[in-house]
């Protein structure tokens, strides 16, 4: 083909599309084969007939030229007598008309010259992925009617599809599709009726054209007796008639409406379709049930109905689709058990089911033995469900299986070796769950997994693994991450643990697992140097275990790339090695709640560029808080509370304009409240600074913190009266606003991790809120020698839900208003 793409077109990103659209041009290169086009040396030099390109076709190639823009040179071969031999263009050999203009992917873009009239004999034209930036598809297009091919695609059309296409009487191709997103200029269809000028057409495409207001669309794609593949994905259709009183368009073989806006159930015509090969309404609002009557569809191989409203279950009849390769229904509301569709499939002489996901729904019941006959299978999804039963043993004879999910679903049952026998090529697993130990997990201590060489990702949450740790885990020599959150390990963890080097996110948290923590300082022999331990983990999380010994001396070397460090609630000594700063793409760093003493590391802080949670809290720590950490630019959340650190806050402060929480309560800080407090922290939310010891009067500027909504200094030696201008904190002044929620911007990178951030308040109160929570409002400056009068303004911080000034020495009244306040 002479058309200026010699791979395949580069933001095509939707293989399977791709593929298809490969297939059919292909099967119209056979239907068509007098489509023959032949580059010529040259026109002039042909032996037998002479012939050469027409005066008229000719100037109608310099017109067109002329009307580009070809800013990279695609069209320099366009010059000379001979229009033939030119990039794109093809002529008949015997009457050297032109009949195929092919510039795909040429870079061009500007008008289409009307003169584009002039070569009546075309019958292939194709001007994708080129850009038009926007204009009209121009009328006259539709006067070439020797045209069988028209692709439009990806080009940056707008506006009308002229109706004139319909005159097009031999198309067989016609793409108007365009995948880019909807901010793009889109092209729209007010009726699609001249379709019905178009009875040869075999291909259709209208992906992401605005069909909001074809209602009819229906009644005349039903007119094309031949069409075999219909793409109308995002089409913002509305319509989807239930009943058609005669089915036409017997052909189809893809039907393709993924986004689009139906809020019907699937129709009843569908089942009328008798050569269907793919049927896709993904993200389309789709309600009701799912008909038996899909059961009929014999030859279906992909049914995708997923993210929609689909409720009832999963029908018997569906096990009737022998050659069935994808189902995919995730993100419905299915109940019921599938055990029926997998009884009635293993009826077939054969199945070629590889890809079943209904994860997210609100399916029960159990595995059934009849999984087994899948044998297929590469993917089996069914995570995020109500299952409660048992688990057939039958999966293990799943030979093909790459990823089995099996997560978050009420399983009670044990699951033993012979439920993975014959899974060799299994590279992601996960058998997490939503009740606590009801999945059992018995082994023998023993086992090699088949999967040893593939499994990738592991995932045992809230399965009950031990007492004992696994020790099969050894043999998985490939894998990636590990999670055994929650999964009842009260051991010592093994040496060997030093062996799984490759590891990038491990979670052993919430376990009884004992001993040294897990690190060794191991050396090269050959050069002398420490060896990296796990020098891809990024993510680490030993919380709520029993670990102990010191953080090694060399930890930053130890795992270089480590992102998220989260060893809190264990027993670990010692003081923070400064090492620790070489661990320069750390975000999250949480060590509360252990027995960490000594000073902190004082100036190196500042090479954690990225450093965004700090949460150091319950500790021993002790001596001054190190200015190059709490003045670090990139933090988000600082906890250092009780601790035993001593000295004043810095003096200067440059902007921190991402810090939404800091804590540093229950230390032994001294010296005045600097007034920089009030403008260096713009988005600040919760500021804890209580049981210390500072001194002096509450600085007004506190009162610009207008994100503030938990302000907690009780418990200090503060005088003075408070200032008046307390009434300006907006956020406190709400009762409720949709910034009143705390998170790292970028949580998002690690979706298996919630944040859960506590503050302590005085008196060992503690307010715990997650990432989603709302935040309690609270002022409390109790147990301090403030005096004066109670101002007024207080009683305009109606979102208060805490407000506490005991145990100083206020005078006058209490206004009145705050008996308002939900105190
Ligand atoms: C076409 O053929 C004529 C006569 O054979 C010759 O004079 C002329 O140079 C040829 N033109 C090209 C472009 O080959
Ligand atoms: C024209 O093309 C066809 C198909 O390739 C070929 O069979 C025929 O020989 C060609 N005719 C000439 C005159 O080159
Ligand atoms: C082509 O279609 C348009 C609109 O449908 C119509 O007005 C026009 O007469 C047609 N032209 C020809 C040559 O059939
Ligand atoms: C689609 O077309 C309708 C009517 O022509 C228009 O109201 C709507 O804004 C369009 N939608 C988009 C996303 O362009
Ligand atoms: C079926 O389609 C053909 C071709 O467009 C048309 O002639 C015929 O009237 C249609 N039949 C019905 C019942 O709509
Ligand atoms: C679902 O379809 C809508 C258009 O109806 C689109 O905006 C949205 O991005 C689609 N969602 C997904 C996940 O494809
Ligand atoms: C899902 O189905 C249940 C009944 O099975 C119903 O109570 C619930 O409202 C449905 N949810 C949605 C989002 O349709
Ligand atoms: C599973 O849940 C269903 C619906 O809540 C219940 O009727 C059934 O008894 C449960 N089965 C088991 C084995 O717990
Ligand atoms: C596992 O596969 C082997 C070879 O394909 C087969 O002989 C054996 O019966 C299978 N075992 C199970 C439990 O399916
Ligand atoms: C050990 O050091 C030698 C010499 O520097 C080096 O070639 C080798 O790759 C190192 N081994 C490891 C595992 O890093
Ligand atoms: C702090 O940020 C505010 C608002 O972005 C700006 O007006 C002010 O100049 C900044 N101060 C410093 C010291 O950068
Ligand atoms: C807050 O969380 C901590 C740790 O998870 C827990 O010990 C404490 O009881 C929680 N406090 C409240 C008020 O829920």
């Amino acid at each position: 083909m002479g058309d200026c793409s010699s791979q395949p077109p580069p933001l095509f990103n939707h293989d399977f599309l791709h593929h298809v659209l490969l297939l059919l041009f292909l099967s119209l290169m056979l239907l068509f084969p007098h489509l023959q086009m032949h580059h010529f040396a040259s026109c002039n030099t042909t032996s037998g007939e002479h012939v050469g390109c027409l005066d008229v076709e000719r100037e109608a190639l310099i017109d067109l030229k002329k009307g580009f823009t070809d800013p990279s040179g695609r069209l320099s071969s366009w010059q000379g007598q001979d229009c033939c031999n030119r990039e794109g263009v093809e002529c008949n050999n015997k009457t050297g008309h032109v009949v195929e203009l092919d510039l795909k992917s040429c870079m061009i873009g500007g008008e289409i010259s009307p003169s584009l009239q002039q070569l009546k004999y075309l019958q292939y034209l194709d001007l994708s992925e080129n850009d038009f930036d926007g204009k009209n598809i121009p009328k006259f297009i539709g006067s070439l009617m020797h045209l069988r091919y028209l692709d439009l695609s990806q080009s940056f059309f707008s506006g009308t599809i002229p109706p004139h296409l319909g005159n097009l009487s031999s198309l067989s191709y016609l793409d108007l599709g365009f995948y880019y997103g909807i901010s793009s200029p889109r092209l729209m269809a007010d009726s699609l009726h001249w379709l019905s000028g178009l009875p040869s057409l075999t291909y259709l495409n209208m992906g992401n054209v605005n069909l909001t207001i074809t209602y009819d669309w229906l009644d005349h794609v039903n007119m094309l007796p031949n069409l075999q593949e219909l793409w109308l994905g995002d089409c913002e259709l509305h319509n989807l008639p239930s009943s058609l009183s005669f089915v036409n368009f017997t052909s189809l073989l893809n039907l393709r409406m993924p986004g689009n806006n139906f809020y019907t159930s699937i129709p009843q015509w569908l089942a009328k379709l008798p050569k269907l090969l793919e049927l896709d309404l993904k993200n389309s609002s789709i309600q009701g049930f799912i008909s038996d009557a899909l059961g009929t569809l014999t030859s279906l191989q992909h049914l995708d109905l997923s993210m929609n409203q689909i409720d009832g279950k999963i029908p018997r009849s569906l096990g009737n689709l022998c050659n069935l390769k994808e189902l995919r229904l995730f993100s419905n509301n299915i109940s019921g058990e599938i055990t029926d569709f997998f009884d009635e499939l293993s009826k077939c002489p054969d199945n070629s089911l590889e890809y079943v996901l209904v994860d997210e729904n609100q399916i029960t019941g159990s595995l059934p033995d009849s999984l087994g006959f899948a044998t297929n299978l590469n993917t089996f999804s069914v995570g995020r469900n109500r299952m409660n039963g048992t688990i057939a043993k039958s999966i293990g004879k799943l030979s093909q299986l790459d990823s089995l999910d099996l997560s978050s679903n009420f399983f009670k049952d044990v699951v033993t070796e012979s439920h993975f026998a014959n899974l060799t090529k299994l590279r992601v697993l996960d058998l997490s769950s939503a009740s606590e130990k009801s999945l059992v997990l018995r082994v023998n201590s023993n086992w090699v997994p088949s999967f040893s060489d593939n499994l990738r990702s592991l995932s045992l949450i809230n399965c009950q693994v031990g007492p004992s740790f696994p020790s099969w885990i050894r043999a998985l020599r490939n894998i990636y991450s590990i999670s055994l959150k929650n999964s009842g390990i009260s051991d010592t963890l093994p040496d060997w643990f030093w062996e799984l080097s490759g590891l990038s996110v491990l979670d052993i948290s919430f376990n009884q697992i004992n001993g040294r923590i897990p690190f060794e300082h191991r050396i090269n022999q050959s050069d002398n140097l420490s060896l990296p331990q796990f020098p891809n983990l990024s993510t680490l999380f030993l919380t709520r275990n029993m670990l102990s010994g010191s953080l090694p001396l060399n930890i930053g070397m130890l795992m270089p790339r480590l992102l998220v460090f989260d060893l809190s609630m264990n027993k670990i000594n010692g003081s923070i090695p400064s090492s620790i700063c070489e661990l320069t793409q750390l975000r999250v760093l949480v060590l509360s709640d252990n027995e960490l003493s000594g000073e902190l590391p004082q100036w190196c802080w500042k090479y954690l560029q990225q450093l965004a949670y700090v949460d150091l809290g319950y500790n021993l720590l002790t001596g001054k808080l190190p200015s190059s950490l709490i003045l670090l630019s990139s933090l988000e959340i600082l906890k250092l509370s009780n601790n035993k650190f001593y000295g004043e806050l810095p003096s200067s402060f440059e902007n921190h304009t991402k810090l939404q929480s800091m804590d540093l309560g229950e230390n032994g800080l001294s010296g005045i409240l600097p007034s920089w407090i009030g403008s260096g922290f713009p988005l600040i939310k919760v500021l804890g600074l209580h049981s210390n010891h500072f001194t002096g009067k509450i600085p007004s500027q506190l009162c610009s913190l207008s994100h503030l909504q938990v302000l907690d200094i009780g418990q200090n030696e503060l005088q003075g009266s408070i200032p008046r201008c307390f009434g300006n904190f907006n956020a406190m002044a709400m009762v409720q606003s949709d910034t009143d929620t705390i998170g790292l911007s970028w949580i998002g990178v690690f979706t298996s991790y919630t944040l859960v951030l506590s503050v302590t308040l005085s008196k060992g109160r503690e307010l715990n809120f997650t990432n989603n929570l709302r935040l309690l409002k609270t002022v409390d400056l109790s147990y301090n020698n403030l005096s004066g009068d109670i101002p007024q303004e207080l009683t305009k911080l109606v979102g208060l839900n805490i407000l506490n000034l005991s145990m100083n020495h206020f005078e006058g009244t209490i206004p009145e208003k705050i008996g308002k306040l939900k105190v």
